[in-house]
């Protein structure tokens, strides 16, 4: 076998490799075996286990096997190892579980590269070149609440992540700059500003409270309303007052827009509803030569398999709406734009109209048609629960305080489970002690200090230096180093952040576990220890990275 060094992927993708091998020579007759590796949840039994043995034996048993059950399965496998200098040993539990040691001096040897060419060796695999993250996507005039904040938070650390795994990120901010709330703001503002300065000024007062005064007038005011609507149609027809006073809405929107990502430091790229607004015509169009766009009460709808109300994508006025512009965005995201993963990380509100529009969209022929799983692998709906709507509080930290106080919030938000619901709480996320940024950034700092003051040279260490491992939790701490790739996978692939939040946090604890019982300064290990330090602080930082968290060097 070649130096396992050089199979690229994670270390699971590696023993599953290995694993792939010795079943296509154990039960030559079955095909494709996908190996079945997982993490061991109980270290006494090894690092890693193949699970394949108990399914495969229960396809292969009425087919005259010279196997007489699991056991006996997982036995061959195992012989059927080639030679790797990764597994250190292997034993049988069970119902034929092979649990494989990896072996100490491969963790050591991995962790000197790592050190030598950087952590970007370390990025996954992934099977996709492109993909489209849709996240923030605030509506203009009104306000960004917190479903929106989390949104941009959960969808930039997803941006990321697949940034690291070498995809190609389109960071899509799909704004709420079309539909008829612009004609009753436009109308209200002509009224207050009879001499023109909505076309042209920046100061026109808080937006949110014009669009309130304005939807209130709509609501209230019938000789309003029907200008309003009257506005719309100027706008929608390209009336240049009319054009002049929605862009210059959308800019005032999007400077407010602007401060909140600078001061978080997420980059994204707007565009908005009204972008994709002059290829909708061409792609109902083509939803209707296939047959999928009917007439009910007026409007035009497709009728969607299992739901009582059809998705309307042309009103009864003409009109098109949020649903034939999801169309329009998803089909040139997929044509013109060539994505293979579109990503959209919302809150769980819009839960019906993402399910109503990707049916939709199946039935086109554009997703993967019933298979949950490819479908989910090409289009999927991130959905973030919305919380009790908290205001995002102006401070002014000096540099130090705004990493913490900024990572603190992003982590509390990255942890959970991006479906679960979460209390916005500061006392809690600004802990020290515990699952938080703070505590993370903390335990960074000390592993620098610790490389700081030992006073060695880690450029030259890293060149010459070499790693050991024999002190059982320098072993799981390295061991846990190099399953770090394999979580930034997971991560991705099931579009859950909390998975490395995870990762982090145990790294963290095998991190205090190790220096509380292995002496680095001054220890006849010394050089293996500071390089395992440098190891931890830079998959660390990679991690605070990943996650959006900028991290800190002295506490
Ligand atoms: N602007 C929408 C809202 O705030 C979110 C847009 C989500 N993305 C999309 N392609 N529909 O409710």
């Amino acid at each position: 076998m070649a130096n396992d060094q050089e199979i690229v992927g994670s270390l699971k993708q590696k023993l599953a490799k290995i694993f792939e091998e010795s079943l296509r020579l154990t039960v030559p007759e079955e095909v494709d075996i996908d190996p079945s590796i997982a993490i061991c949840q109980k270290p006494e039994f090894g690092d890693y286990q193949c699970n394949n043995a108990m399914g495969l034996w229960s396809k292969i048993k009425g087919k005259g096997t010279q196997f007489r059950g699991p056991q006996p399965l997982g036995q061959a496998i195992r012989e059927n190892l080639p030679t790797s200098e990764i597994i250190d040993s292997c034993t049988i539990a069970g119902a034929g579980f092979v649990n494989v040691v990896v072996s100490r001096q491969y963790i050591a040897k991995s962790i000197e590269n790592m050190l030598v060419q950087g952590i970007e060796t370390w990025a996954p695999k992934l099977q996709v070149k492109r993909a489209v993250v849709d996240f923030s996507s605030p509506n203009i005039a009104k306000q960004m609440h917190v479903g929106h904040l989390r949104s941009t938070i959960i969808g930039d650390t997803i941006a990321r992540m697949l940034e690291f795994s070498n995809v190609e990120v389109l960071r899509r901010n799909h704004v709420g700059d079309w539909g008829t709330q612009f004609g009753m703001l436009i109308e209200y503002l002509f009224e207050k500003f009879p001499s023109g300065e909505v076309t042209s000024s920046q100061d026109i007062g808080d937006l949110e409270a014009i669009y309130k005064a304005s939807k209130q007038r709509f609501d209230n005011d019938p000789k309003f309303k029907e200008r309003a609507q009257q506005a719309v149609v100027s706008l929608q027809a390209g009336v240049q007052n009319y054009r002049d006073a929605w862009a210059n809405i959308c800019e005032i929107s999007r400077r407010g827009y602007e401060k909140i990502y600078q001061r978080l430091g997420i980059h994204l790229e707007e565009k908005g509803e009204s972008f994709y607004n002059p290829y909708i015509p061409r792609v109902l169009d083509e939803l209707g030569e296939k047959g999928l766009i009917e007439e009910s009460d007026g409007a035009r709808v497709i009728f969607i398999e299992g739901k009582t109300i059809p998705l309307i994508v042309v009103k009864r006025d003409g009109g098109f709406n949020y649903a034939s512009t999801d169309l329009a965005a998803l089909w040139y995201r997929l044509n013109e734009e060539k994505a293979e993963w579109i990503i959209y990380v919302t809150d769980v509100g819009q839960r019906e109209h993402f399910e109503m529009f990707f049916a939709a969209a199946s039935r086109a022929g554009w997703l993967p048609i019933e298979d949950k799983d490819e479908a989910k692998s090409k289009c999927k709906a991130t959905l973030v629960e919305r919380g009790k709507s908290k205001e995002w509080t102006d401070n002014e930290l000096d540099e130090i305080a705004e990493a913490i106080g900024y990572g603190a919030i992003k982590y509390a938000d990255l942890k959970n489970n991006r479906k679960t619901d979460y209390t916005f709480s500061y006392d809690q996320m600004l802990n020290d002690k515990g699952n938080t940024a703070v505590y993370l950034l903390y335990a960074h700092a000390r592993i620098c200090s610790i490389i700081r003051k030992s006073g060695a040279d880690m450029e030259k260490l890293k060149k010459k230096g070499s790693l050991d491992l024999a002190h059982p939790d320098e072993r799981r701490l390295g061991l846990h180093l190099l399953q770090f790739s394999e979580h930034v996978e997971e991560s991705c692939l099931n579009l859950l952040p909390n998975v490395l939040c995870e990762y982090l946090y145990n790294l963290s604890e095998n991190f205090t576990k190790f220096y509380t019982n292995c002496q680095v300064v001054g220890s006849s290990e010394e050089t293996s220890r500071l390089l395992l330090c440098e190891a931890t602080a830079i998959v660390m930082r990679k991690c605070f990275h990943l996650l959006g968290i900028t991290p800190v060097y002295k506490i």
